[in-house]
């Protein structure tokens, strides 16, 4: 079996495979002044986890519809495919219409033909290997179905009496009997390259909508002796985002994968569900993960590193057995090498902090560089900016930084030297050196005594 799957899989690396991705809607539900395509799971547009599932699959061509307007869309196509195409259908007049938008990057295309929406971002690859299968195996259209728990609008698959597809009927003009289907169409469907724009061509506009439906397309194939074939996948795949709230169920879908990922290549999670992934989370072996934790984009997290509760990570690298949090906010830059700890209320950004050296409590680094081994005690601040410069703060292999100190950069301390606490430092350090930049300490003897009896007799006089 496992045999057959290699086979197959690399007779489809050999078929030329172009892809064509939907996105001219504008999305009105979402009541958003970004098209509907731009809104984001697990870190990225919608448009791109398609996009990265085309890639995927192995499309070497790929045509982006958008409307008008949409110059941020076509931005992101090309962004993340770069030699995508972008073709501008001026008025939404259906999916067909969408994909004859098209045309010159179909015309003359031999090979299989994928269509896709761009606001349906869950689809896997195994997926669209089966319908690209179905292809090969000699069907001329593939449409991906599910089996619906509430068909309503969906377009209904019509099965013959073998069960082959004889044709999709939108809701809106289905018979009472045919709405009894529950069989619909997720949108995704598959062509033989070679037949596909005479299809398109015939596809009229004579409907409730008033639209030309690519779904039409499976009887008119049919009508000319063609072969139309399903494969089907669960309706979680195929969820279509329209509104808020079906964004909001596809990241939780996403999520849900990404925590079962991470969990199957031997992670903890404490508490899954509190966890938020971005598409690019990269968490290593024995990394345990407490709860409520968020990874933004480019994450990568080392083998047995351990990440405390309510923890916040944006574009960093954290190496192996590293401990951080609880509470700590690591931004764009980070790099936490092997052994390193960061403890709570500690924000970094652009820094490195190198093996085993220690940012325990309360502290703000920013575009910094802390030796091996170093400690930075509490509350230490890098002043790194001027209000119009960053400045680089260095801070050498084993120096220890005194609490409450303020590092005003760009400034360097050297390997192995002390700042005494609550310093406001200037000036370099030179290695091994201690440096005290502080009002110098001046004590009274007896002062508070004095002053206790001196304001009690007073007080008693005036009562
Ligand atoms: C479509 C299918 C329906 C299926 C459903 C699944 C047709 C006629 N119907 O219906 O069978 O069950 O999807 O969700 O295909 N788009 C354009 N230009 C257009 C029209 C649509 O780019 O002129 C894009 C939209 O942005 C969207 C996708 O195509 O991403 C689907 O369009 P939509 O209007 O949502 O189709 P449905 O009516 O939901
Ligand atoms: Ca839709």
């Amino acid at each position: 079996m496992r045999l057959d799957n290699a086979i197959l899989e690399s007779e489809l690396s050999e078929r030329p495979f172009l892809a064509i991705i939907l996105a001219a809607g504008k999305g009105t539900r979402m009541k958003s002044n970004l098209p509907k395509v731009l809104h984001h799971i697990g870190g990225q547009a919608l448009l791109a986890h398609v996009i990265a599932l085309t890639t995927q699959s192995g499309a070497s061509k790929l045509g982006v519809v958008i409307g008008p307007d949409m110059a941020n869309v076509g931005q992101e196509a090309t962004n993340n495919f770069a030699s995508a195409m972008l073709f501008t259908q001026e008025a939404q007049k259906g999916t067909a219409d969408a994909v004859l938008a098209a045309r010159d990057l179909l015309q003359g295309f031999e090979g299989d033909v994928a269509v896709l929406y761009g606001d349906t971002p869950l689809i896997t690859k195994d997926t669209i290997d089966a319908m690209r299968q179905k292809l090969a195996a000699g069907a001329d259209v593939c449409v991906i179905g599910f089996e619906a728990d509430e068909p309503g609008g969906y377009g209904r698959l019509l099965t013959g009496e073998e069960g082959e597809l004889i044709a999709i009927r939108e809701a809106k003009d289905a018979s009472p009997d045919e709405l009894k289907t529950t069989l619909c169409n997720s949108g995704v469907m598959g062509f033989r390259g070679e037949r596909l724009l005479e299809i398109l061509d015939q596809i009229g506009n004579d409907n409730a909508s008033g639209e030309y439906y690519l779904t039409d397309a499976v009887e008119i194939a049919r009508a000319k002796g063609l072969d139309a074939a399903t494969v089907t996948c669960s309706e979680r795949e195929v969820l279509g985002v329209n509104s808020r709230a079906q964004l909001a169920e596809a990241d939780a879908l996403f999520q849900a994968k990404m925590r079962a990922d991470a969990m199957d290549a031997g992670v903890t999670l404490i508490a899954p569900e509190t966890v938020y992934f971005s598409y690019d989370t990269k968490l290593g072996r024995d990394v345990i993960v407490e709860p409520n934790v968020f990874f933004g984009k480019g994450v990568t997290i080392e083998d047995g590193a351990l990440i405390k509760a309510f923890s916040h990570f944006e574009s960093v690298h954290i190496g192996q057995s590293a401990v951080i949090g609880p509470y700590a906010r690591l931004r764009p830059g980070t790099d936490i090498k092997n052994g390193g700890k960061v403890g709570n209320f500690v924000e970094i950004k652009n820094a490195v902090v190198e093996e085993g050296a220690k940012v325990n409590h309360l502290t703000y680094v920013g575009d910094a560089h802390i030796g091996a081994g170093a400690n930075i005690g509490a509350g230490t601040i890098t002043c790194n900016y001027d209000g119009f410069n960053k400045h680089r703060t260095v801070i050498g292999r084993g120096a220890f930084i005194g609490s409450n100190s303020a590092l005003v950069a760009p400034v360097k301390i050297g390997d192995g030297a002390f700042v005494g606490s609550g310093s406001v430092i200037t000036k370099d350090v030179e290695a091994d050196a201690l440096a005290v930049a502080r009002g110098t300490q001046d004590v009274r003897p007896g002062w508070a005594a004095k002053f206790r009896a001196i304001m009690s007799r007073s007080k008693r006089k005036a009562s």
